[in-house]
């Protein structure tokens, strides 16, 4: 991987030390295409799930937890018997799992180690941590511009005043998150809340974050991240490996009872739409930004790149020695050139043991959303629309010198995002916030989809409307953008700026 114009652009920017600069449109040659990589074969299910260590804090001062984490590259097995290099957190893919209790306050010193010697690219990599999905200040927000050079660090302020849910933090630089999430860096970052202690909820080893993501190998078990010449590639990076944590078609094995599973869609650009083999209705609880106001039944489950859903499966109906798979049937789409059955099982539930549940579901969760669409003062509208050889909103490539929106702290918005490129698909993601959904193409909101959200599908040709109230006591500068990270790369983003209420 050559430095790009991009690249020396970017260096030139962290020099001006200023986030709030245009950088380079990339113009780009026709597309070469990558070498078409398949990776070797492995058995399936021959691996355990396996859970991402929780991090302890290094210190802890008041009533604040601080804790330090290191970028830097590590050495795994993912694919059976052979090894690659990752990049993440203190090493490790996935990074370790920030949990922490809403009400208390953290600090997290992210430390830069991915230099030139550690990764063999001319200057290093240069990196910004976001927690996807927080109410944070603009500059612990992990702004694509705002990056740590190899060798640097920077403190997050996390304040944590949300409700319990399931969020994660992933790099985020500009032009290079796909790659850079794709090499590792992505992990969990829970929040727990009191009240959803006193419900009857699975809890302990009874609920287990699942981090799906799917990643192409080379024949050495290295893994092969595609580019075009150089340059981020336009559509998506699809592997045809389905890693559940980090592990390629890993199996668990369960007791007769209620689980709770936290589903994270981390893929660059892959959608989901998962199901059980049994084919049997699970539960959703929750959605990106905290608890729904009610459980849904739902048979499959559709998930885009970013979006987090809470699921309960209770394995009580079935006999000890039954497998039931987790199933992908949202395959060979628009795009997609993987063969569709690599990517049609995600991973494996063994019923081994008899169990007492005392846990259930009950009907009233939480209450909802704090957002009245009544009370909307603005309505803006998105187009998101694909151009030869980039992806824009409103016609408009990201530059960092430009703000689309300046809503008012307190006020209520409604944003309305429009899918004007054909059959192609875009999670919708806004930072700060969370918002509702409250229609797509005019109809209700799916079923699923009616809790806290900060990332939507917009699905071909769809229009989808959401309203959001901008409650946070933060103002200043955030991103919202395309979450096929991809897509965002080659320039699907764009600012809002938060103003201070009249
Ligand atoms: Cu998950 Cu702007 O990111
Ligand atoms: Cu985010
Ligand atoms: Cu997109």
């Amino acid at each position: 991987m050559a430095v790009s114009r991009r690249d020396v652009l970017k260096i030139g920017l962290l020099g001006a030390g200023a986030v709030a600069l245009p950088i380079e449109v990339g113009i780009r040659a026709a597309s070469a295409g990558s070498p078409h990589v398949h990776s070797p074969s492995f058995d399936a299910y021959s691996r355990p799930l396996r859970v991402p260590p929780v991090l302890s804090p290094v210190r802890t001062v008041d009533n604040m937890d601080f804790y330090d984490i290191v970028q830097k590259t590590g050495r795994q097995e993912i694919l059976p018997g052979r090894t690659a290099t990752v990049w993440g957190y203190n090493g490790v893919y996935p990074g370790p799992t920030l949990a922490v209790e809403s009400g208390r306050a953290i600090v997290v010193t992210q430390h830069n180690a991915l230099t030139q010697v550690a990764t063999g690219l001319p200057g290093g990599v240069l990196t910004t941590a976001h927690p996807h999905g927080l109410d944070v200040e603009a500059r612990s927000d992990g702004h694509p511009l705002s990056l740590v050079l190899p060798g640097g660090f920077l403190e997050h302020h996390y304040p944590n005043w949300q409700p319990a849910t399931t969020l994660w933090y992933h790099d985020h630089a500009v032009d290079h998150t796909s790659r850079n999430v794709y090499m590792g860096l992505a992990g969990f970052y829970l929040i727990s809340d009191a009240h959803e202690r006193t419900l009857p909820l699975p809890r302990g080893r009874f609920d287990i974050p699942l981090l799906i993501q799917d990643k192409t190998f080379n024949a050495d078990g290295s893994l092969f991240f595609p580019t075009d010449n150089g340059l981020p590639m336009r559509q998506g990076v699809l592997g045809d490996v389905l890693l559940i944590n980090g592990t390629p078609q890993p199996f668990l094995k369960v007791e007769r009872r209620r689980y709770r599973f936290r589903l994270l869609n981390g893929s660059d650009a892959r959608f989901y739409n998962l199901r059980l083999s049994s084919g049997d209705a699970f539960t959703v609880i929750a959605t990106d930004g905290g608890l729904m106001p009610h459980p849904v039944q739902v048979a499959s489950l559709p998930m885009a790149a970013g979006e987090r859903y809470s699921i309960i499966i209770d394995f009580a109906k079935y006999r000890v020695g039954t497998s039931i798979v987790l199933q992908n049937t949202d395959t060979g789409l628009f795009g997609d050139e993987v063969d569709p059955r690599k990517v049609s099982e995600v991973m494996r539930f063994d019923v081994v043991a008899d169990a007492i549940d005392a846990s259930s579901v009950p009907f009233d969760l939480a209450p909802p959303l704090d957002v009245d669409p009544r009370a909307a003062s603005v309505t803006r509208r998105w187009e998101f629309e694909r151009e030869s050889d980039r992806w824009v909103i409103n016609g408009n490539p990201f530059d960092g010198a430009r703000i689309d929106a300046r809503p008012r702290q307190g006020s209520t918005e409604i944003w309305e995002f429009v899918n004007k490129s054909g059959g192609w698909r875009h999670p919708i993601h806004v930072h700060l916030v969370q918002y509702l959904v409250l229609d797509r193409n005019g109809a209700p909101p799916r079923s699923h989809e009616r809790g806290p959200k900060d990332t939507v599908s917009l699905g071909a040709n769809e229009t989808v409307r959401v309203a959001m109230k901008f409650s946070s006591p933060f103002t200043g500068i955030y991103v919202f953008h395309c979450h096929n990270v991809s897509h965002e790369d080659n320039m699907m983003m764009t600012q809002f700026e938060v103003m201070q209420s009249a």
